[in-house]
């Protein structure tokens, strides 16, 4: 049997991906001919929490998948799904950090390390990178997303993956797709009209998919324009595999496949976790009935033999990776993604001068995001002590200022804070947001720092005018104090070794080398989300294309930083900026790179440096409606002082394109564009107009259909969306025009009306659902083995609010099945309309 298994894996990886294509698929074709139904059936579930289904009689292994996405979590043999008991691991920078590097070059490094260490671990698929828009940036998951925007998303996502899979494990592409919540995100619907999802919802996926052919795809918890995404067929089956060419396999997002009688015809081929063998009678059942088709569990096993038969051999084999080295990367990395917001000269810190290092963080730092990418660190560098190893004990004073915890201050830190601070050249105040006020499974409700962070700032500043402020947080943060202190640094959530690239950052031996990768609103009450209606049932996503920056430029709104920004400390200057390949008679031809822009760029500073170059493109007579402007371009170049290079940048079609709803494709309308090259999006530097002309006749343009008449998009037909503002705001008629039809229903569902889609949030007016909340929190608690103050714990409650019907056998362990699930819910139904009818009594 071993030999077997040894044989189909070994013959087939680990390959590099482009030599193993056809043997894999034939040999997976052919080898699904040999298994029986039941084998089929078993192969398209898990065969516990983590490993897919091996079929012994034949030599198939099963393979392992694991999180994900910054570090690899492989929980200890028996601690089934916990988040804290696992094998250490590297803990990269957060995609929130690496993000804001804008270097995919340096991700790709990272995504390397990522496969090394998977493979020791045994780990043939790592769950990552995610890559789903920051729609908002109260998204409790904002830390696990690389930017706002489609272009950054994508390139990082491709590099990540491009880098994971060269070492022969595979990637998971997720989620699946504008999982952008985590307010109800088992079973909310994200309404979505068809341009804002081909543009910016799907464009994330879509370039990563074509080029890096990512081995799995992740299908979201989420509904997405009224179906389940492991259930839309539209999704999985129309855009992923036909429009796509994906030929990998979709895996659910764990517990999102309800039911793999819906689930596998849909495209969703295989269902994570699995909840035990009995669930396969029940698939079985449904082949023998014909409610299942044959041919689409056939496809789905053979994608799943191909996957194992490609990753297989990944584990296991090899050298152990160098951990000191991936250190060393992770050090770099938080550096290159660290963001100088602003410096009056403050830094970088002189070589002499008492150093006053302020706040908990700094001695225990927030370094990553809480919940399923949770890893346990091989060490921890902490910016305290490496400041100290750095200048000297002499030269460092420290505070705590709050308490780590509770994230409250007494008066009695805050008097040891400004104490420290006074006898000081320099305060280095080190806050952000702690575990529990940003994780998986609960968005913020707010972007306000704990108040006593916010409170320490002031108290440090009053004594000390050279304040420096840095940041550990996983998405934006509001900064009331922002105009008092001369410098800010955005350290995200750097990974293990954030802490020295900090130290290393703030002494000016490295180069706050990042930009922004989303927008920092003045406040919350500034961005749309926050006006637009979250739930019970639906997310309208009525501000459509205006998704970060695309809004706040569109409507000329004041942001406190805006995308792209970010500081150097040396100086650069551009020159002989040009833009060629078009001209007034169109660009033909059909090669990927129609329009390059080209420029020099100097270091004229005296030390090195970074610079990232940002191209942006204004359609300036578009007869759709289309954002003020966006990124199609950029570039990170390092110099050393002194030193210049020439960058190019080269813009496809694409860049120019809209969706066409009606044609169903991409067009590029002929016309004016304004090319626009910028140091962030309202930082402008060079601006020049080309003219797009027709299609020239080189048989090349299938994809981009004229517009017509009949070609106008819904949306114009109101001017409403060309001009958007906070005063308007996006009413729901406008929306509806935009879309077409009708928003689906949003009203809470009453007593006696849950559905398999009700969060047990929205079920705590009746006793049963307050007690079922109550089992629920002790099983989550349960299941993933929190200790007790770990931020999970603290957060239970919240996380487990956003469960439903539909995730309780997984929840339970495959303890309750889908009809058990199906009769407990007709049993709160029924006992909460009871409750009603007698409350009315
Ligand atoms: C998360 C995924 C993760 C999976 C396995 C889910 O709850 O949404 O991102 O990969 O759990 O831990």
């Amino acid at each position: 049997m071993a030999t077997e298994a040894h044989s189909f894996a070994a013959s087939v990886g680990p390959l590099p991906w482009s030599q193993m294509d056809d043997t894999t698929k034939a040999q997976a074709r052919a080898l699904v001919g040999r298994l029986t139904d039941a084998e089929k059936v078993s192969l398209t579930a898990g065969a516990d929490a983590w490993t897919t289904t091996a079929v012994d009689r034949l030599g198939i292994p099963a393979i392992r998948l694991g999180d994900g996405p910054h570090g690899v979590r492989k929980p200890h043999d028996g601690a089934g799904m916990s988040m804290f008991d696992s094998h250490p691991a590297t803990c990269f920078p957060t995609a929130a950090a690496l993000g804001s590097t804008w270097d995919p070059e340096l991700v790709r490094l990272v995504g390397e390390a990522l496969g090394r260490e998977s493979a020791a671990h045994g780990i043939a698929v790592l769950l990552g990178p995610g890559v789903n828009l920051k729609r908002t940036p109260v998204g409790g998951r904002d830390f696990e997303y690389f930017s706002e925007d489609p272009l950054v998303s994508a390139r990082m996502g491709a590099a990540w993956v491009r880098g994971v899979q060269s070492t022969g494990v595979g990637a998971s592409l997720k989620h699946f797709a504008a999982n952008n919540t985590e307010r109800r995100r088992y079973g909310v619907d994200a309404v979505v009209d068809k341009r804002a999802l081909r543009e910016l919802y799907l464009a994330c996926f879509e370039r990563v998919v074509i080029d890096e052919r990512p081995a799995t795809v992740m299908a979201a918890y989420n509904r997405l324009n009224g179906e389940h995404c492991t259930e839309n067929s539209r999704l999985l089956r129309d855009i992923l595999r036909g429009e796509w060419g994906f030929d990998g396999v979709v895996v659910s997002d764990w517990g999102a496949a309800w039911d793999r009688m819906i689930s596998v015809p849909a495209g969703n081929d295989l269902a994570m976790p699995g909840l035990g063998r009995r669930d396969d009678r029940y698939v079985r059942r449904a082949l023998r009935s014909g409610a299942l088709a044959r041919r689409a569990l056939d496809e789905s096993a053979a994608r799943i033999l191909q996957l194992v038969g490609r990753h297989a051999g990944a584990t296991g084999a090899g050298d152990a990776p160098d951990l000191d080295a991936h250190h060393a990367l992770a050090r770099r990395a938080a550096a290159a993604g660290t963001v100088l917001l602003k410096n009056d000269g403050v830094l970088p810190i002189g070589p002499s001068g008492r150093i006053a290092v302020i706040g908990a963080f700094a001695k225990e730092p927030r370094f990553q995001g809480a919940g399923s990418s949770h890893v346990v660190p091989t060490r921890l560098d902490t910016l305290l002590d490496s400041l100290v190893e750095a200048v000297g004990i002499d030269r460092v004073v420290y505070a705590p200022g709050y308490d780590r915890v509770h994230n409250e201050s007494t008066a009695a830190l805050i008097a040891e804070a400004q104490s420290a601070a006074r006898e000081a050249d320099v305060a280095v105040v080190v806050i952000g947001l702690p575990e529990v006020f940003e994780t998986e499974g609960v968005d913020r409700e707010h972007l306000r720092l704990p108040e006593a962070h916010d409170r320490l700032v002031e108290a440090v500043r009053a004594v000390n005018a050279e304040t420096v402020v840095v940041l550990q947080n996983g998405s934006p943060v509001e900064m009331p104090w922002l105009d008092s202190v001369p410098a800010v640094v955005e350290a995200y959530l750097g990974g293990q070794a954030g802490g020295s690239a900090l130290a290393e950052v703030l002494l000016g031996e490295a180069e706050p080398g990042g930009r922004l990768a989303e927008t920092f609103p003045v406040r919350y009450a500034d961005h749309p989300e926050s006006w637009l209606p979250n739930g019970p049932a639906t997310v309208e996503y009525r501000e459509s294309l205006y998704v970060g920056y695309r809004y706040f430029d569109s409507a000329g709104e004041a942001v406190a930083f805006p995308f792209g920004h970010g500081l150097s400390y040396t100086t650069f200057d551009w020159s002989d900026v040009a833009v060629s390949g078009s001209d007034s008679s169109g660009v033909g031809g059909s090669s990927d790179a129609d329009v390059e822009v080209r420029l020099v760029v100097s270091n004229t500073g005296t030390r090195a440096g970074a610079e990232v170059v940002q191209v942006y493109v204004h359609d300036l007579e578009s007869s759709v409606f289309r954002p003020q402007q966006e990124l199609k371009g950029f570039a990170k170049v390092e110099l050393a002082a002194g030193g210049r290079e020439t960058v190019s940048i080269q813009l496809d079609r694409r860049a120019f394109s809209f969706w066409n709803t009606s044609a169903g494709a991409w067009v590029l309308e002929p016309g004016r564009f304004e090319i626009r090259v910028g140091r962030s999006s309202r930082d402008i530097r060079w601006r020049s107009t080309i003219e797009l002309g027709a299609p020239g006749d080189d048989g090349d343009r299938d994809d981009l259909p004229a517009l017509g008449s009949e070609g106008r998009e819904p949306g114009d037909l109101s001017s409403f969306y060309r001009a958007p503002s906070k005063r308007a705001g996006f009413p729901v008629a406008e929306f509806e025009r935009l879309l077409g039809h009708p928003v689906p229903r949003n009203v809470p569902a009453g007593p006696g009306e849950f559905t398999l889609d009700t969060a047990v949030s929205d079920m705590q007016q009746t006793l049963p659902g307050r007690l079922l909340f109550r089992f629920l929190a002790r099983q989550a608690v349960k299941t993933i083995g929190a200790p007790s103050e770990a931020p999970v714990e603290m957060v239970a409650g919240d996380v487990v609010a956003q469960l439903n019907f539909r995730m309780l056998p997984t929840v339970s362990d495959g303890l309750i099945g889908r009809r058990g699930a199906r009769r407990l819910l007709a049993l709160v139904n029924l006992l909460s309309r009871i409750g009603r009818g007698r409350a009315r009594l």
